[in-house]
C-alpha cells in the first residue's frame, strides 16, 4: 500500500493503472476516522475493482463556521493500519495546501437538491462537499465511486453532479452500518459520553417505529413525521433538528408515500452533537439499499 500526499503523484498513478495496465479503479473518498461504515464501502470496491483507492481529507470548505472542523477525530496512523489491512492499495491523504493552494477560487455548486435537509441546516456544507469530490474525482478518475446511504443527500448531490458535469464514474451507494443497538456508525459518534451514546439509539428507535406504522398502513408523511417527532420528543438530551420525508431519488418533499421510495430523514443533536439518520420506506427497499 502507498500513501500518496500529492495530487500530481496520485494522479499519474492512476493514469498508469488506467491507461498501461487497464485496470479498473474504485475510489472511496473519506475524512478518515474510520469504522465499519467506510469499511462497508472498501469491501465492495475491493471485491468490484482490480485496484482501490481510498482518500483520507478533512475537507475545511464542507465545515461551517461554528462547526467542528477543528476537533474533527484525525489520525493517519490508525487510519493506515486499518487500509493495509483491508488490501487498499492507495491512500490520498493530501494536506490541505495541496487542494486548496493559494488562489484557489473555484466552486462547484448543485442547485435546488441542496437547499434542503442538511444544505438548508448547514449552509455551504455542499458546496464544500461537491467542491472536494469534483476535484478528486478529476485526480483519481475511477470507474466507480462507492458513498454510503448514512448520508443520504450526500449521495443524491453526488449523482446528480456526475451525470450534469459528465463525470466518467459510476456512483455506487451502499447501505447504513449500524452498531447492534442500531446506533448508525459515524466518525462524530466519538464525540458521545456514555449516557449520550445511550440517548442516540433514540434515531433509530424513532425511524423503526414510523417504519411499523408505515408497514401498518399508515402512508400520510405528516403522520409518520409526527411519531417519529414524538417519540424522540421523550429523550431529554435529543433536540431535534429536522425530521423530513421526501422522495428518495428528487428529495422532493411528499404528503403521501406510496410507490416510490421515500426516505424518512432525520438530524437530532444529542447534547452537542449532531447526529443524521434515515430510513427508506415504500418502494423496493433493496434498490435503494437501506438496512436498518
Ligand atoms: P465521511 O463522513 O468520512 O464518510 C465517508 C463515506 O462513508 C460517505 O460516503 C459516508 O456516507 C459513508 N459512511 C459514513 N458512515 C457510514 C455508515 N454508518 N454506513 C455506511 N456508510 C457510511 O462523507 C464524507 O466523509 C465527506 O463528505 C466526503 C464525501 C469524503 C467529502 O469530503
Amino acid at each position: 500500500m502507498e500513501i500518496i500526499n500529492r495530487r500530481k503523484r496520485m494522479m499519474s498513478v492512476a493514469r498508469k493503472l488506467r491507461r498501461e495496465e487497464n485496470r479498473t479503479i474504485g475510489f472511496v473518498p473519506t475524512m478518515g476516522a474510520l469504522h465499519e461504515g467506510h469499511l462497508s464501502l472498501i469491501h465492495e470496491a475491493r471485491a468490484l475493482c482490480d485496484v482501490v483507492v481510498v482518500s483520507v481529507f478533512v475537507n475545511p470548505t464542507q465545515f461551517g463556521p461554528s462547526e467542528d472542523f477543528n476537533a474533527y477525530p484525525r489520525d493517519l496512523t490508525r487510519d493506515s493500519g486499518l487500509l493495509a489491512e483491508y488490501n487498499v492499495d492507495y491512500v490520498f491523504a493530501p494536506t490541505v495546501e495541496e487542494i486548496y493552494p493559494p488562489g484557489f477560487s473555484t466552486y462547484v455548486t448543485v442547485e435546488g437538491l441542496t437547499d434542503k435537509l442538511e444544505g438548508s441546516s448547514r449552509p455551504g456544507h455542499f458546496r464544500g462537499v461537491t467542491t472536494v469530490v469534483a476535484i478528486l474525482l478529476n485526480v483519481v478518475r475511477p470507474n466507480f465511486a462507492f458513498f454510503g446511504q448514512k448520508d443520504a443527500q450526500q449521495s443524491i448531490v453526488i449523482k446528480r453532479m456526475v451525470a450534469d458535469l459528465g463525470f466518467n464514474t459510476e456512483i455506487v451507494v451502499l447501505p447504513i452500518v449500524r452498531e447492534e443497538s442500531g446506533l448508525a456508525l459515524s466518525s462524530r459518534n466519538a464525540y458521545l459520553d456514555d449516557a449520550e451514546r445511550q440517548a442516540a439509539t433514540v434515531l433509530i428507535r424513532s425511524l423503526t417505529r414510523a417504519r411499523a406504522a408505515y408497514n401498518e398502513g399508515e402512508h400520510t408523511a405528516s403522520r409518520l413525521a409526527e411519531i417519529v417527532r414524538s417519540s424522540i420528543a421523550k429523550e431529554p438530551l435529543a433536540r431535534i433538528d429536522y425530521v423530513s420525508i421526501n422522495d428518495a431519488e428528487t428529495l422532493d418533499e411528499i404528503e403521501r408515500v406510496d410507490d416510490r421510495p421515500a426516505v424518512l430523514s432525520l438530524a437530532v443533536f444529542i447534547g452537542k452533537t449532531r447526529l443524521i439518520d434515515n430510513v427508506i420506506l415504500g418502494g423496493t427497499e433493496k434498490q435503494v439499499g437501506a438496512n436498518a
